[in-house]
C-alpha cells in the first residue's frame, strides 16, 4: 500500500520506541538522489551488563562496525530519513517494512508472524559455509574430520569474505533489474576465471544453491590438472550437471558469456584478460580481487614529477604501480557503463592482495569529465594499460 512517507516514518519510529518488543530494524538500499553513509544498518536491542542498549551494526560493504547506545540516545529518525529505500522493522507480533519508491511514495507492507528478541551482546559471526560440509573437506580447506586446516584458514576466510561481497551485490542486482531472477530453465550463469584449486568455485556454487538459487557455475584454468582434479571431486559430490570445469586460456575461452564473472588472483594480466571476457560478453557483474601486477611497472619509466619522490624507492613504485592499475582498470569500467567501486573484500593478514573491483552493469551513460581523466593519466605516466587493449573501447 502506497501512503506518505512521513506517516510511514512516525510508524517506524512509534515501533522502534517500543525497544522492549523490538527485535531488529534493517536499512538497506539507496533513495534516488540520495547517497547514503553506509551499505546496511542493522539495529537491535542488547544486553549488556544487565541494562537494555541499542546496538547499531554499520556495514559499508566491506566491514562491519559496531556502536552501543543508551536508550533514548539514537537518533532514529535522522537515521531512517537518512536516505536508505528499505526500513524494515521487526517486533515480537510482526513486521513493518517500507519501500520507498523512485517517486519517493512508501509503500508499506506489515505482517502479523510473531519473532522472538535475541538479546545477546556478542552474537558470534555467522559462517555461510560450514567448515564440516563435504565439499570443504574434498576441496581440501577442512580436514576429515571437518575442521579448517590450519594451512587453508586465509584461503576458507577470503572465499568466505567473497561470497559476503557476491551475495548482497547479485540481490541488488535481481532486485534492480539487472540481473533477470534466475529459474530452473535460466539458471544464473558464473564464471570463475583462474580458478586454480577451485575452491571460491565450489562454495559459490554449493552456497547459493543453499539458499534456493538455480545456478550453473563454470570453473577455467589453463591447467590441465586443475581441470582434472576440480571434474573428478565435482562428479563425487554429484554436481557436475551444474558445476563444470575447463582447461582453456581465459582469452581464448570456448563460453561466450556468464552474468557474472569472477576472479579471485587471477595472476598479472589474466585478471585483465577476466575483465575483458566479462565486459566483452555482457556479465552484469564483475568481481575481480587482482593478484600481482606487472603490466604498469614496467611500463612506469617516464614518471612525471615530482612523483619520482615515490617511484625511487623500489617498493613504493611497486605499490604505486598496484594502484594505478585497478585505478585504470576500475575507471575503464566505469566509462563502459558499470557503477564501479574498490573495496578490501577481506582483512589485510590473511592476503596482502585484499583489494576487489566490484563492477555492476548499470548502462550509465559516462561523463566525459571521467574519459578525459583517464586520458590524462594514460599521458601523463605515458603508460597503456592492458585492459584497454582487450576491450572494444
Ligand atoms: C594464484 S592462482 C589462484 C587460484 C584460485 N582462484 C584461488 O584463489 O585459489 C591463479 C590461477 O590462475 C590460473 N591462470 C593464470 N593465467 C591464466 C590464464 N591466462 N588463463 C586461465 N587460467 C590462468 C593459474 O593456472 C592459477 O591456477
Amino acid at each position: 500500500m502506497a501512503i506518505l512517507l512521513e506517516s510511514a516514518f512516525v510508524s517506524a519510529q512509534e515501533l522502534f520506541s517500543r525497544t522492549e518488543n523490538l527485535v531488529r530494524v534493517v536499512l538497506s538500499g539507496r533513495r534516488r538522489n540520495m547517497q547514503t553513509a553506509f551499505e546496511r544498518i542493522d539495529i537491535r536491542p542488547v544486553l549488556i551488563k544487565g541494562t537494555l542498549a541499542i546496538q547499531v551494526m554499520e556495514n559499508d560493504g566491506r566491514v562491519t562496525t559496531a556502536k552501543n547506545y543508551a536508550l533514548g540516545q539514537l537518533d532514529f529518525k535522522a537515521l531512517i530519513e537518512s536516505g536508505y529505500s528499505n526500513i524494515l522493522v521487526e517486533h515480537t507480533s510482526g513486521a513493518l517494512s517500507i519501500r520507498i519508491t523512485k517517486k519517493g511514495e512508501a509503500l508499506v507492507h506489515e505482517d502479523k508472524g510473531a519473532r522472538q528478541q535475541n538479546l545477546e551482546h556478542d552474537r558470534k559471526k555467522e559462517r555461510l559455509l560450514d567448515p564440516s560440509d563435504p565439499f570443504l573437506i574434498e576441496v581440501g580447506i577442512s580436514d576429515t574430520s571437518g575442521k579448517i586446516k590450519p594451512s587453508k584458514q586465509d584461503k576458507y576466510l577470503q572465499v568466505e569474505e567473497f561470497l559476503r561481497i557476491l551475495v548482497p551485490t547479485l540481490n541488488g542486482a535481481i532486485e534492480a533489474g539487472h540481473i533477470a531472477k534466475p529459474t530452473d530453465n535460466e539458471p544464473l550463469t558464473i564464471a570463475d576465471l583462474g580458478c586454480g584449486n577451485a575452491y571460491l568455485t565450489f562454495a559459490a556454487h554449493q552456497y547459493l544453491k543453499s539458499i534456493g538459487m538455480p545456478v550453473k557455475v563454470i570453473g577455467i584454468d589453463i591447467r590441465t590438472q586443475s581441470l582434472k582434479r576440480n571434474s573428478e571431486i565435482a562428479a563425487k559430490l554429484g554436481i557436475e550437471e551444474s558445476l563444470i570445469f575447463k582447461a582453456e586460456a581465459i582469452d581464448q575461452m570456448s563460453i561466450q558469456s556468464a552474468d557474472i564473472a569472477i576472479a579471485l588472483h587471477a595472476c598479472d594480466t589474466a585478471t585483465d584478460d577476466a575483465i575483458a571476457w566479462g565486459v566483452n560478453g555482457g556479465s552484469k557483474i564483475l568481481l575481480v580481487a587482482p593478484c600481482c601486477q606487472h603490466d604498469l611497472q614496467t611500463q612506469m619509466s617516464n614518471v612525471p614529477e615530482p612523483w619520482n619522490l615515490l617511484t625511487r624507492h623500489g617498493l613504493m613504485k611497486e605499490r604505486l604501480g598496484d594502484l594505478l592499475t585497478d585505478g585504470l582498470r576500475a575507471q575503464l569500467l566505469k566509462l563502459l557503463g558499470y557503477r564501479t567501486d574498490v573495496i578490501e573484500f577481506v582483512g589485510g593478514e590473511h592476503t596482502p592482495r585484499n583489494i576487489m573491483i566490484r563492477a555492476v552493469k548499470t548502462g550509465a551513460k559516462a561523463d566525459p569529465q571521467d574519459r578525459k581523466i583517464y586520458d590524462q593519466m594514460l599521458s601523463q605516466w605515458q603508460i597503456s594499460p592492458a585492459l584497454e587493449d582487450r576491450l572494444q573501447f
